[in-house]
């Protein structure tokens, strides 16, 4: 069987750090590990608009950068298909008949759906299309036979909601579908990057984000303002690492090479956590060292951004591409359904012979 992939995100705003750790950098190494036959990154607008509907300038807008996003941490589209969800209809096809296979109570029970409902206030009247959004998804993986979902944890009940409507499918209807694998992140110290006041999340509303687009100079500033241990007011005060993020996120993007070179004061991160534990060492020398190594990381990726946002119609033109060959490939899908579940009526010779036969005077 082909090993194939499905991922994407909600072009509801642009892409940070948090991103990056969790899902970015990963699907680069998945698209250059050439382990897959063929890696699909779905620009989900379609589900992005399930919860703002009221708001379409807003997935309009971030639309083009999300896409810049992608191609500049190295997501390349000769080697992954990069697509609008909105402009594969067989997805919301696929959908339609994919609600007949759960109930409602089965979608209810999904926890990632729940906090969602708490977090959007809709507990008192729920959309339904955003209520059904997880079956939607189902259908975004089913749709292209995907093997495997690199995804956060929070996206797990998702896969597993979308084994299930598969499972049945299969029982009712013969084996048409495949049934998904997630993927999780390999790093449990990369599963979430707090934001840089301490909470526990990146998120836009909060303001703690450190963009993938940001300049140089706004990642400097925001790392210098960062949260670190409250304790620590002097320099010889024994500091703590808890909660620390220029700690956390030194432990997420720092590499053995790194000490001798951007640093020489320490051999290994863990020598610098002792020296920090003990006292004696400062959070402007940890930010400091923070800074150059996220330069390291994000220089090249802000340069590669530069060369695409020269040429905005090219992006287009990349997404134009990819969305007609993911369109293929889940019309080919479409069509297998369609023949198991017998509605293929006009390509359907022995029911128009039968039927022909049954009207017969
Ligand atoms: N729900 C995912 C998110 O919020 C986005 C998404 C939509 C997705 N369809 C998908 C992810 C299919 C993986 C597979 O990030």
């Amino acid at each position: 069987m082909e090993k194939i992939i499905l991922t994407g995100d909600r072009p509801t705003g642009k892409l940070h750090l948090g991103h990056y750790v969790g899902s970015l950098s990963r699907r680069v190494l998945l698209q250059n590990s050439g382990e897959f036959d063929k890696i699909y990154v779905m620009i989900a607008d379609a589900q992005a608009l399930t919860d703002n509907a009221d708001n379409p300038e807003k997935i309009r807008q971030n639309i083009v950068e999300v896409a810049l996003d992608y191609l500049s941490v190295g997501i390349d589209p000769t080697k992954t298909d990069i697509f609008i969800q909105s402009a594969v209809p067989e997805l919301a096809e696929l959908a339609f008949y994919f609600m007949n296979m759960v109930s409602v109570s089965r979608v209810q029970r999904n926890p990632t759906v729940k906090t969602e409902i708490a977090m959007r206030g809709f507990e008192k009247s729920i959309p339904m299309g955003f209520f059904c959004y997880p079956v939607s998804q189902a259908s975004d993986i089913a749709s292209f036979r995907a093997t495997t979902v690199p995804v956060g944890e929070d996206q797990a009940p998702m896969i597993e909601l979308t084994r299930e409507i598969v499972q049945r499918f299969n029982h009712i209807y013969g084996d048409t579908l495949v049934e998904p694998e997630i993927l999780l992140p390999e790093n449990s110290a990369c599963l979430r990057l707090p934001g840089t006041d301490g909470k526990a999340k990146m998120s836009k509303s909060l303001g703690n984000c450190i963009y993938l687009s940001d300049t140089a100079k706004e990642v400097a500033k925001k790392v210098k303002s960062m949260y670190t241990d409250p304790l620590h007011l002097n320099v010889s005060d024994p500091g703590h690492l808890e909660g620390n993020c220029p700690f956390i996120y030194l432990d997420a993007f720092s590499r053995p090479e790194h000490f001798g070179t951007l640093t020489t004061d320490y051999q290994s991160l863990d020598e610098m956590k002792d020296h920090y534990t003990r006292g004696g060492l400062g959070d402007g020398t940890v930010k400091k060292l923070l800074i150059a190594i996220l330069e390291e990381e994000l220089a090249p990726i802000r340069a590669r951004r530069a060369e695409y946002e020269s040429d905005i119609p090219g992006v287009f033109e990349i997404l134009r591409k990819g969305t007609e060959i993911a369109r293929e490939a889940a019309a080919d899908t479409l069509s297998d359904v369609r023949k198991a579940m017998r509605i293929n009526y006009f390509d359907d010779v022995e029911l128009i012979a039968e039927q022909a036969k049954k009207y017969q005077k």
